[in-house]
């Protein structure tokens, strides 16, 4: 069980978003859960408040220290230890499948969503153990990366996924992008389905995937390639054939 907590103005955002589909299901059989805490509840100001300007001078405004803290304590004070609390930020260090990994194992972890012009640093520092960026691009709050995140981390804790559905998630451990697949019909708009994957000969159909697989991803992610290949010097003929051809992008 992995407990999600978000701190973010916007809760009903993050909660609607994360309760469909896949995650609404894990949620229903307590393989995580997720609470959305909404900052403005926290603040002491009369009006309902939690920016202000920035000292300095400067645009727009920031989100104050006082709500997130106490929005923040709300949450960690009924948990036991202390949970890693990651900050949704593009200044962070980017998101990726061997965090998600990672993040999977904890038992309860905490998002901060900014929004405006940022946080007063002196609450992230205070409570702020992870800094994490989704990409190199800048959206307009931490809803969406924070909701991002917590899919690529879900589906990684036990029972999340079903058992057909994990077959396919081998994710990007082997560097290996997925290959082609087809449904029926066997021909559409005079396109057959490849041949050898009505063959019923799964060695052969193995085989092709892994083909398919290296040659898609030296065509369009020579990176992931590059480290694939030097991962498995030895070559395809020695047993490599079965690794890494099942995932999902
Ligand atoms: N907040 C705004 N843009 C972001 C990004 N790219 N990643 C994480 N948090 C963000």
């Amino acid at each position: 069980m992995l407990g999600f907590h978000v701190l973010t103005l916007f809760p009903e955002m993050v909660m609607q978003g994360l309760h469909t589909s896949i995650l609404g299901r894990a949620v229903g059989k307590q393989c995580i859960s997720i609470e959305a805490v909404n900052i403005r509840d926290y603040t002491t100001d009369k009006h309902g408040k939690v920016d202000d300007y920035t000292y300095g001078g400067g645009a727009g405004m920031l989100m104050q220290a006082q709500p997130v803290y106490d929005a923040y304590l709300s949450v960690a004070r009924k948990l036991e230890g202390n949970p890693r609390v990651i900050y949704v930020t593009p200044q962070g260090k980017t998101f990726h499948q061997e965090m998600a990994k990672e993040l999977a194992k904890e038992e309860e972890l905490i998002f901060l969503c900014g929004h405006y012009e940022g946080v007063d640093e002196r609450v992230l520092e205070e409570i702020v153990t992870d800094y994490v960026s989704i990409g190199d691009y800048v959206l307009t709050g931490g809803e969406l990366p924070a909701m991002v995140m917590i899919d690529a981390i879900a589906r990684l804790v036990p029972g999340v996924l079903h058992n057909d559905e994990s077959a396919t998630t081998e994710s990007f451990h082997n560097d290996l992008l997925e290959y082609p697949q087809y449904s029926r019909p066997e021909v559409w708009r005079d396109k057959r389905v490849p041949e050898i994957l009505l063959s019923g000969n799964h060695a052969k159909v193995d085989e092709w995937r892994l083909e398919q697989s290296i040659e898609r991803t030296k065509r369009l992610r020579p990176d992931l390639y590059e480290k694939w290949a030097g991962r498995n010097v030895t070559g395809v003929s020695k047993g490599v054939k079965h690794q890494g051809v099942k995932q999902q992008n």
